[in-house]
């Protein structure tokens, strides 16, 4: 992507950021590691599950969206309104932003997996509680070992501290490489954060920069 479009990405996410190198050109992701009917099978567990009481007010589940051959896997917390209702993740205001993030490292939403820690809708958009992380959290291991990206991004405390296992706060977790299961881990601030707080966009810039730098070995 040429400097001027990605400056005007930038703009888009509401940050100023001069950047000189250019994304080299895409190589493919590893290999999934579970056949297909294994993932239709998971996505089938997804759909029916109801091993935890959110089960009992969600419209549908949120799977995650995104190929099965992908370079980049994306984790957040938990669906929101909008997405148990269109059962896809972020795709409300803090969706579009990080849509905007996406474009500002040159990806698109269809290159890259996106799936949350729990996959049914919390009521009032409370905190997920540890019972409902231990319930879901397996699902997102299956997914995350099919897919093999060649990075995880920890979106806020809530994903990272699940991923990771770890009660560690945001700002002790950030900044640093993780890893879970070979795969590298970067913690950045939650979309929905950086809409109210927007002066950490660059901070979280910088992460995003730092994930870049893994997948292409910069
Ligand atoms: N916040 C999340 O963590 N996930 C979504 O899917 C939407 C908002």
């Amino acid at each position: 992507m040429g400097n001027s479009k990605r400056q005007a990405r930038l703009k888009a996410m509401g940050i100023t950021v001069w950047e000189r190198r250019d994304r080299p050109s895409a190589s493919p992701g590893s290999p999934p590691s579970a056949a297909v009917g294994d993932w239709d099978r998971l996505s089938e567990e997804v759909r029916s599950c109801t091993q935890c009481p959110l089960h009992a007010g969600r419209t549908q589940t949120v799977f995650g969206v995104g190929p099965r051959v992908a370079q980049w896997f994306f984790v957040g917390e938990a669906p929101g309104a909008e997405e148990d209702r269109r059962g896809e993740p972020f795709v409300g205001r803090a969706g579009r932003l990080l849509d905007a993030m996406l474009r500002a490292l040159g990806l698109d939403r269809q290159e890259v997996f996106i799936a949350n820690v729990l996959k049914c809708r919390p009521p009032g958009n409370r905190d997920p509680e540890a019972s409902e992380v231990a319930s879901c959290l397996p699902f997102l291991r299956a997914q995350i070992a099919a897919v093999r990206p060649r990075i995880l991004v920890a979106l806020g405390r809530f994903a990272a501290q699940s991923l990771l296992s770890t009660e560690q706060p945001l700002s002790r977790l950030r900044g640093g490489v993780h890893e879970y299961d070979g795969i590298p881990v970067i913690v950045t601030y939650h979309p929905a954060y950086l809409l109210r707080r927007p002066a950490d966009k660059a901070a979280a810039w910088a992460d995003l920069k730092r994930a870049r730098g893994i997948v292409h070995h910069e």
